[in-house]
C-alpha cells in the first residue's frame, strides 16, 4: 500500500474513490426520494464539503438551490469550541426545507451550533447530511440524518478534506499512517 505525503505528514489509501462514488450515489437517491416535491436548500459547509456537495448535488434528481456557508468560532472563542458564528447565510430559509452538507461530524459540536443558530430562522424542515462520521467522538447530540460512512477516529485527509490546508484535491480519502 503506497503512502503518501500531505505537506510533512505520510497517509495511506483508506476509502476509495469508486466507493465514495457509490455511497454519495445512495445518500443522493435518498435525499432525492425524501425531497420529492419540496425544492429544499442544500447548505454546503465551507471549506471542507466543496467536493462532496458537488458530487451529491449533480445525483439528486429533484430541484433544489444550493448555498455556502462557514461557521467560525466568534473572536476569542475559538479555544472554547462553543460559540460558533454563521457566515455567508443571505437568504431567507424562513419556511424552508434545509439540509446542511458537512464533509465530517467529529465531535458534533460544530453542527449543534449550527443547527442551533439555524433553527432561529425557522426553516420548515433542517436535516443533517455528512460524507463522514466519527461516532466514536461524538458528543454533541446531533441527529445525522445521512451519512456516507461511519469510520474511526484516525485523522482523515482528501475528497475535500485537509491537513492543515493541503490534500483536499484528492481523490481518494486518506487516513494517516501510524507507522510511516
Ligand atoms: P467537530 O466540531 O468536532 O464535529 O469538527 C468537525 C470539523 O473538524 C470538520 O468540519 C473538519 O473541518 C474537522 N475535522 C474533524 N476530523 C477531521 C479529520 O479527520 N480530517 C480533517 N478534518 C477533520
Ligand atoms: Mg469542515
Amino acid at each position: 500500500m503506497d503512502s503518501i505525503l500531505v505537506k510533512d505528514r505520510y497517509f495511506k489509501p483508506f476509502i476509495p474513490a469508486a466507493e465514495i462514488a457509490q455511497r454519495v450515489a445512495e445518500v443522493a437517491a435518498r435525499i432525492s426520494a425524501d425531497f420529492e416535491g419540496r425544492n429544499p436548500l442544500l447548505l454546503a459547509v465551507l471549506n471542507g464539503s466543496f467536493v462532496f456537495a458537488a458530487d451529491l448535488a449533480r445525483q439528486l434528481t429533484i430541484p433544489f438551490t444550493i448555498s455556502f456557508i462557514r461557521v467560525s468560532s466568534y473572536e476569542g472563542m475559538a479555544s472554547t469550541g462553543e460559540l460558533k458564528e454563521v457566515i455567508g447565510l443571505s437568504e431567507s430559509i424562513e419556511g424552508r426545507p434545509v439540509i446542511i452538507i458537512e464533509d465530517i461530524i467529529d465531535s458534533g459540536f460544530t453542527m449543534a451550533s449550527l443547527l442551533e443558530s439555524l433553527r432561529r430562522q425557522h426553516p420548515a424542515d433542517l436535516r443533517v447530511c455528512t460524507l463522514l462520521t466519527k461516532p466514536g467522538n461524538l458528543k454533541a447530540d446531533v441527529r445525522i440524518d445521512y451519512s456516507a460512512f461511519n469510520i474511526p477516529n484516525d485523522f482523515i485527509v482528501g475528497y475535500g478534506l485537509d491537513y492543515d490546508g493541503f490534500g483536499r484535491g484528492l481523490k481518494e480519502i486518506y487516513v494517516v499512517d501510524t507507522e510511516a
